[in-house]
């Protein structure tokens, strides 16, 4: 009896302790579109405006240099002549899509850029809804924000970029396409990419480690309770029948 407490209460701390350090694995991403035969000179003529933009971008600026994990015209898309890009399940698909680079271990490392983009921004508010709709119901018409929605599809440049559309002179501007009579505020929120981080924000730090430890602790303790209860009730019924 004392042999199986002690077990009890030893996988206890353990399972406390994979739960504080573990996180959930982040939604699959999706796969890459199809190739084309068109090149790149065709491209630009076809939709001289698209290619402006990306040409100017950070992925058209690395790619034309010869960076070829940087998204050319068929990195995101394949031809958009047969009006994919305008369903409302190439939308739900457009995040897996963006992560299936910017949450690519490689890619992120060789580029010096954090790994958790595509993470951050399913805990948020708009990550989580577009992500259920996608995994539960794929032809679902959402309009919560997807990447392109604030860093724009084709004119996209780092957030420190003044030519950025999250930069933060134009960040709210990106909000307001969706939230009409959003405050001043609004848009400096960290509402693109939820991230707890330990010196930006050590309050929220803490709380979240404090209920990464203490929910499993309390469950965990409820149902070794639980359990312990069952075997006296079952154990004193044993002596119980002996005793008649
Ligand atoms: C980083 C991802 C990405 C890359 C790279 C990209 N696109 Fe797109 N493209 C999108 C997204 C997302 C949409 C749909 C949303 C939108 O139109 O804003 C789209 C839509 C389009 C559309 C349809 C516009 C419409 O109104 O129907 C055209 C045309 C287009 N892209 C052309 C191109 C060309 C040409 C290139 C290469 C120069 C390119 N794209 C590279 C993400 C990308
Ligand atoms: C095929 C891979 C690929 C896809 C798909 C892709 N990206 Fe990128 N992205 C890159 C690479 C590589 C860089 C780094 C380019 C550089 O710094 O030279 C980058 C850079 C960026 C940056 C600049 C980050 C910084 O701080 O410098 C932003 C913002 C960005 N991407 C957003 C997006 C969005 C939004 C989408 C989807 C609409 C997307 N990307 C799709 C590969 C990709
Ligand atoms: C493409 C449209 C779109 C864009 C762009 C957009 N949102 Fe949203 N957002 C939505 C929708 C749709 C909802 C869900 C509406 C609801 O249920 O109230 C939502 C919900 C939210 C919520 C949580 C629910 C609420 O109403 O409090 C917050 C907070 C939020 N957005 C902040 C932002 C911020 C900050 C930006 C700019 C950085 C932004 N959004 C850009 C569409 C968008
Ligand atoms: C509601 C608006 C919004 C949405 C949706 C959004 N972002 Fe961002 N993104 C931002 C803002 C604002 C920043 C800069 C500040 C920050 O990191 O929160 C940013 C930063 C970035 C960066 C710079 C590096 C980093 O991780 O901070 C990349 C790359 C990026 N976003 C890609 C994406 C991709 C890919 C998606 C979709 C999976 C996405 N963003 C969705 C607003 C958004």
């Amino acid at each position: 009896m004392k042999r199986l407490a002690c077990l009890c209460v030893c996988s206890l701390v353990l399972l406390t302790a994979l739960a504080a350090c573990g996180s959930p694995r982040p939604a699959p991403v999706a796969s890459a579109p199809p190739t084309s035969a068109v090149t790149a000179e065709q491209w630009a003529e076809r939709y001289p405006m698209e290619y402006a933009q990306w040409a100017a971008s950070v992925h058209g600026v690395a790619y034309l240099a010869g960076d070829m994990a940087a998204p050319g015209c068929t990195g995101c898309h394949g031809d958009p002549a047969g009006g994919e890009t305008r369903t409302a399940a190439f939308r739900l698909n457009i995040p897996a899509q963006c992560g299936r680079c910017h949450a690519d271990q490689q890619v992120t490392a060789k580029h010096a850029l954090p790994n958790d983009t595509y993470e951050s921004y399913l805990k948020t508010f708009h990550g989580a809804t577009i992500e259920y709709y996608r995994a539960t119901d794929p032809l679902a018409e959402r309009y919560e924000a997807v990447c392109s929605d604030c860093h724009t599809a084709h004119a996209i440049h780092a957030p420190s970029d003044a030519r950025s559309s999250v930069a933060p002179a134009n960040l709210r501007r990106a909000c307001v396409k969706c939230h009409q009579d959003a405050e001043p505020v609004f848009g400096t929120m960290g509402y693109g990419h939820f991230r707890i981080d330990r010196t930006a924000s050590p309050l929220l730090y803490v709380l979240d480690l404090f209920y990464r430890i203490a929910i499993p602790l309390i469950i965990g303790a409820m149902l070794l309770y639980i359990l312990l209860d069952i075997l006296h009730r079952v154990r004193g019924r044993a002596v119980g029948g002996n005793q008649s």
